[in-house]
């Protein structure tokens, strides 16, 4: 089935008895046994809800895994698939992740005994020279959050499999419209659903995609005894916001292709992140192996004073944290999404008092473009 149509009708659409087009919503805690030993195949909403499951199978579908597990929050999803380590696990992870990703592995997960080491996975040797006989996964984001930085999936689950490693990817900012990380070999696929998959900036949701039954095993018994599941009501939002992913995604790049092109001609701009302008490090990775460049871009203006005063000046952009949703966001991400890295860390990577973070909308490239304008005047 072609993706816009699973966008549209799940994997396998079916009505209920009473011919209702939208999935209805199962809002019950548990559900009645008919007998002793028998089952409806639903017995408890923290282990399986029919309203869940519709979703789950739409973006196990989308991601062309054999399963999707549908969390109340992306963290919820992440923190889920730290569990399948144990202490003295160590992780070779990207040394530019979203900065909720750094806070949990380096406050959490260290502390129950997993270790990790930060590299540019840009650099396929540094990945490989970074692996201990202790490691037991490489987590990457591609396009990397905030600098947008592309790792070459294939290339990367190669070293994976040579070394007997999981390879995980979260794939948020591209959502599996643009890019299906199983198909290039990795073996589970980490979403936000908060972003685009939900798409309107009103639900918090995760997902957690696996290549094999055996993982998906093993993350389930996970997600039903931590407990962190979407609700059956965030779950319809979900699978309402995923009915239009396919013409949001297009439109959003389509803005975000204009916007970057503006931007990299501004005197006040002095660089821009956006893996669809051909001058981009990872512009020939990102056709290979994405179907789309997607609507994030980052940009570093000329000073502090000036990044400030666009946060201050935009009237229609709006200043907040977040992304992917039909309003677009500015971020500045040394004080909101990465905060928490260490200044050193943080300055290396070119996350300084200069560089904002645009998740461009759906509103008129015109218009948005406008507000930049002014509010860089
Ligand atoms: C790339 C990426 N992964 C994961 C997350 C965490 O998702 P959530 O905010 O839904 O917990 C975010 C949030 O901004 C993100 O940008």
């Amino acid at each position: 089935m072609d993706i816009n149509t699973i966008c549209v009708h799940g994997s396998a659409h079916k009505t209920d008895y009473t011919g209702s087009v939208t999935v209805p919503i199962y809002q019950t805690a548990t559900f009645a046994h008919l007998g002793v030993g028998q089952s409806t195949g639903y017995d408890y909403s923290r282990l399986q809800n029919p309203t869940r499951e519709q979703l789950e199978n739409v973006v196990a579908a989308l991601e062309h895994g054999t399963d999707a597990i549908a969390f109340s929050t992306g963290m919820a999803a992440i923190s889920a698939v730290m569990e399948l380590f144990e202490a003295g696990d160590h992780i070779v992870i990207s040394d530019d992740l979203y900065g909720g990703s750094h806070r949990l592995f380096h406050h959490i997960s260290e502390k129950n005994g997993l270790t990790f080491t930060a590299v540019n996975t840009t650099d396929l040797l540094l990945i490989e020279k970074n692996i201990q006989p202790q490691s037991k996964a490489i987590f990457i984001e591609t396009p990397s959050n905030p600098m947008m930085q592309i790792t070459d999936i294939a290339e990367v689950a190669k070293i994976a499999k040579a070394h007997r490693l999981l390879l995980i990817v979260d794939n948020t900012f591209l959502s599996p419209y643009f890019q299906n990380p199983i198909d290039l070999g990795a073996d589970i696929v980490m979403h936000s659903g908060t972003k685009y998959l939900g798409g309107h900036n009103d639900t918090l949701a995760g997902f957690a995609v696996t290549a094999s039954n055996e993982l998906s095993e093993k993350l389930r018994f996970i997600f039903k005894t931590v407990g962190a599941c979407l609700s059956p009501f965030d779950s319809y939002l979900l699978i309402r916001g995923i009915k239009t992913l396919s013409i949001r995604m297009e439109r959003q790049q389509e803005n975000a292709l204009k916007l970057a092109g503006w931007l990299a001609q501004h005197p006040k701009i002095k660089a821009v992140y956006y893996a669809g302008l051909p001058t981009h490090h990872g512009y020939e990775i990102s056709k290979r192996q994405a179907r789309g460049f997607g609507s994030m871009i980052s940009f570093e203006t000329d000073s502090e004073q000036t990044a400030h005063q666009v946060l201050e000046r935009v009237k229609l952009i709006l200043f907040a944290e977040s992304l992917g949703g039909v309003e677009t966001l500015i971020t500045y991400p040394m004080l909101q999404t990465h905060a928490d890295i260490p200044a050193s860390e943080r300055e290396a990577k070119g996350i300084n008092e200069r560089l904002l973070r645009l998740s461009v909308g759906l509103e008129a490239s015109d218009d948005i473009i406008a507000d930049l304008e002014q509010a860089l005047r």
